[in-house]
C-alpha cells in the first residue's frame, strides 16, 4: 500500500530516462528536492517476469518516494503480470509505455480526439505531453528530442479545451524557474497547465533544475533547502549502503560498482567555478584505486570552492519568463459522446485498437492495481520508432486514476 495521497501534487517531475533515471540518480535528485516526482527508467514486463533477481530492478530506498515505476510492454497479460510484480514494491504509481499503430495523425483535432476518446473511454484524467513533434523519417530518436520545434501551445489548449482533465507539458524544459513560469503564466486565452516533467536538464544540470524546486514549485520556505555540500555527505551514506548490494559479477566487482554510485555526481556543479577539477578527481581517484567511495567523494569536494559547495540554490528570478508558446490552435468542438465531431479516420482505427487494449490490460491488472490504490499510468507512445512497427508522432501519458 503506497501512501501518495499524502505527497504533494505532481507539478514537477523529472522524466522516465533509459541509463540515466537509475536507482542513484534518483538517489541524487531526491536529496536535492524532495517533493519532485520521480520517474523510474523503463522496465521491460517480459524481462521483469523472467529476472528471479527483481530487487535488481525495482528495489529503491524508502526516500526516493513519491516515485512512478514505467513499464515497458504491448501485451496486456504480460504488462498486468508484470504490474502485480512492481505494485509489491510499493510505487505511487504505474506508469505504462505503451506503443500505439498511428501513422499520419498529428494535427491538434485529431490529438484532441484521442484524449477525448481515452478520457471518455476509461478513468484517465491527467495526461502528461511530450510536445515535441517526431518525425518519421531520417531522424534518430535523440535527434527527435531536438530538431523538431516544439508544440507548448497545444498543452495549454488542451487544457483549455478539456478543462475536466489536467495536462502536464514535457519537453524542452530545463530549469526549474521555467517550469515555474510554464505553471504559472498560461499565455492569454488559454488553461493553466497541471504541472512540468523535465527530462535532460534534471540529469545535465540537476543543481539549477531541481535545487529550488520545494520552494519555487511546492511552496516550502527556502531555508529548508539543503546546500551541495549536505547533498553530497547524505550521497556518501547512500552510496556506501548499496555497493555491493546485489552481490558481485563473474569477476568479482560488486553490484552496483562505485563508479556507477559515482556517475550521477558528474554534473552536479555544471558550468560553475570547480567543475572540470571535481569531475578529474572523481575520475582520477576511482581510476588510481584503493580508495572507498567516501575517500572518492570528500577528495573530489576539496576541489570545489566552498563558497560553491555551501551556496544557496538559485533563487527564483523575480520577473515571469516569457514562456514562448507560439500561436494556439483554435477549440474543437466535441460531440456529447466526447469525441471530435470531424474525426480523422487513421487515428479513430488506432484508438477502435489501442481502446479494447488498454481496457484490457487495466482489466487483467484489475484489482492489483485498485486495491493497492496504486495509480496506473499508461503511456501511449505515437510515432517515432517506425522501423520496429511502433510508430510514433507524440507521446501522450495518461493516468488511470
Ligand atoms: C537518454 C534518454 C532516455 C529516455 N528514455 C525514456 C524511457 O525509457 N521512457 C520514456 O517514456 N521516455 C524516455 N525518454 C524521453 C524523456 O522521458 C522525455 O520525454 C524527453 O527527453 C523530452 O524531455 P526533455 O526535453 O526535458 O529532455 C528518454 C530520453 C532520454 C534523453
Amino acid at each position: 500500500m503506497n501512501a501518495s495521497s499524502s505527497y504533494q501534487p505532481q507539478l514537477l517531475s523529472v522524466a522516465p530516462m533509459m541509463d540515466w533515471t537509475d536507482i542513484h540518480y534518483r538517489q541524487l535528485a531526491r536529496l536535492i528536492s524532495k517533493h519532485t516526482w520521480l520517474y523510474t527508467e523503463m522496465v521491460v514486463d517480459n524481462a521483469l517476469i523472467h529476472n528471479p533477481n527483481r530487487d535488481r530492478w525495482l528495489w529503491y530506498p524508502p526516500e526516493q518516494h513519491p516515485i512512478v515505476c514505467q513499464l515497458g510492454g504491448s501485451n496486456p497479460a504480460l504488462l498486468a503480470k508484470a504490474a502485480k510484480i512492481v505494485a509489491e514494491y510499493g510505487y505511487d504509481e504505474i506508469n505504462l509505455n505503451c506503443g500505439l499503430g498511428v501513422d499520419d495523425a498529428d494535427s491538434y483535432e485529431e490529438l484532441c480526439n484521442f484524449i477525448a476518446t481515452v478520457s471518455s473511454q476509461s478513468s484517465v484524467s491527467h495526461f502528461i505531453l511530450h510536445a515535441r513533434k517526431c518525425l518519421l523519417s531520417g531522424l534518430s530518436p535523440a535527434e527527435n528530442r531536438t530538431i523538431p520545434p516544439l508544440r507548448w501551445g497545444w498543452v495549454y489548449a488542451l487544457s483549455r479545451d478539456f478543462p475536466h482533465l489536467h495536462f502536464s507539458l514535457n519537453g524542452g524544459v530545463e530549469l526549474c524557474r521555467t517550469a515555474q513560469s510554464a505553471i504559472e503564466h498560461a499565455p492569454p486565452n488559454a488553461g493553466r497547465i497541471h504541472g512540468v516533467m523535465i527530462g535532460r536538464g534534471a540529469y545535465n544540470m540537476p543543481w539549477p533544475s531541481l535545487g529550488s524546486a520545494d520552494h519555487t514549485i511546492f511552496g516550502m520556505p527556502a531555508e529548508v533547502a539543503p546546500t551541495r555540500r549536505q547533498v553530497l555527505e547524505k550521497y556518501i551514506g547512500y552510496a556506501e549502503s548499496v555497493i555491493g548490494r546485489f552481490g558481485t559479477k563473474s569477476d568479482g566487482s560488486p553490484v552496483p560498482t562505485m563508479r556507477s554510485t559515482v556517475k550521477p555526481l558528474l554534473a552536479l556543479f555544471h558550468g560553475e567555478k570547480g567543475c572540470k577539477a571535481w569531475k578529474r578527481s572523481l575520475d582520477a581517484s576511482m581510476l588510481a584505486g584503493g580508495m572507498d567511495v567516501a575517500a572518492v567523494i570528500q577528495s573530489a569536494m576539496r576541489a570545489v570552492p566552498d563558497e560553491v559547495l555551501d551556496a544557496p540554490p538559485c533563487p527564483p528570478s523575480s520577473l515571469p519568463i516569457a514562456f514562448a508558446t507560439g500561436e494556439l490552435p483554435p477549440p474543437v468542438s466535441l460531440q456529447d459522446n466526447g469525441v471530435c465531431s470531424s474525426a480523422c479516420t487513421t487515428l479513430s482505427l488506432s484508438l477502435q485498437l489501442s481502446g479494447p487494449r488498454l481496457g484490457a490490460a487495466k482489466q487483467q491488472a484489475g484489482n492489483a492495481w485498485e486495491h493497492m490504490s496504486m495509480r496506473a499510468q499508461i503511456i501511449a507512445r505515437v510515432g517515432e520508432q517506425r522501423e520496429v512497427g511502433v510508430l510514433r508522432f507524440w507521446s501522450w501519458q495518461h493516468f488511470f486514476l
